[in-house]
């Protein structure tokens, strides 16, 4: 029987990697104004979907640590976005729905593993648009979290949730409902470049 991390795993396996696929065009963005509206396109992504988590009972759970909806904000700013492009940013209006602890596990696993993914744009981004250290990388480059150990815990304490078959099976889909909402929000709002060229 596989443990319900490995079930997450393996289910999420195939649309993580088109989803790296998709994102490729990371490693070669041109101008600060490219990563900027990529920045903006994830902040769609992460403030909401860390408000749906909120309002879960994470106390089994190490604590979801520093937003990274704020670590956007903040890179914002400091490429020359005012507070007031930032609220304006357009936000995903098809979410998940987080109606219970498991379908909020699911969503932690997509949000909380692609920090590990980050930490290797981070190191794209910085040397292609020679950022200077530390500037305009706190969402990307992780900045008051430790991605590989907030995620350790996190996988940790979800294999000793004890959930049902029926709630690791709802977990499951949540995290590919998140999936597939990034795919379709960055591909709409991040100039993602499919197969089928730039769209
Ligand atoms: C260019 C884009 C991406 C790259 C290069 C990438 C790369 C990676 C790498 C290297 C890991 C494993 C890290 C490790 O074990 O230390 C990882 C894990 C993960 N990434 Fe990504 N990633 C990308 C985008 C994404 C996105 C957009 C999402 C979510 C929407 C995502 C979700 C995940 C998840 C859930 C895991 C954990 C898998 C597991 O170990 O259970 N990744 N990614």
């Amino acid at each position: 029987m596989p443990t319900f991390v490995q079930r997450l795993r393996e289910s999420t396996h195939d649309v993580h990697a088109q989803q790296e696929q998709d994102l490729a065009f990371l490693s070669s963005l041109e101008t600060r104004e490219a990563y900027t509206g990529v920045l903006a396109a994830f902040l769609g992504l992460h403030q909401p979907l860390e408000a749906g988590l909120a309002d879960a009972d994470w106390t089994a759970f190490p604590p979801p640590g520093a937003s990274r909806a704020a670590a956007i904000r903040s890179d914002l700013a400091e490429l020359g976005w005012s507070a007031a492009d930032i609220a304006a940013a357009p936000m995903c209006p098809d979410l998940p729905a987080v109606d219970g602890l498991p379908a909020a596990i699911g969503v932690r696993y997509v949000l909380d593993g692609s920090a590990l993914g980050g930490l290797l744009i981070a190191r794209w981004i910085s040397d292609r648009l020679e950022l200077p250290p530390g500037f305009a990388q706190s969402f990307f480059g992780g900045r008051g979290r430790d991605p590989r150990r907030d995620f350790r815990g996190f996988l940790t304490a979800a294999d000793a949730s004890g959930l049902t078959p029926a709630a690791e099976q709802r977990a499951v889909d949540a995290a590919l409902e998140t999936f597939a909402v990034f795919t379709d929000w960055l591909g709409e709002h991040a100039a993602v470049h499919t197969a089928g060229g730039a769209r």
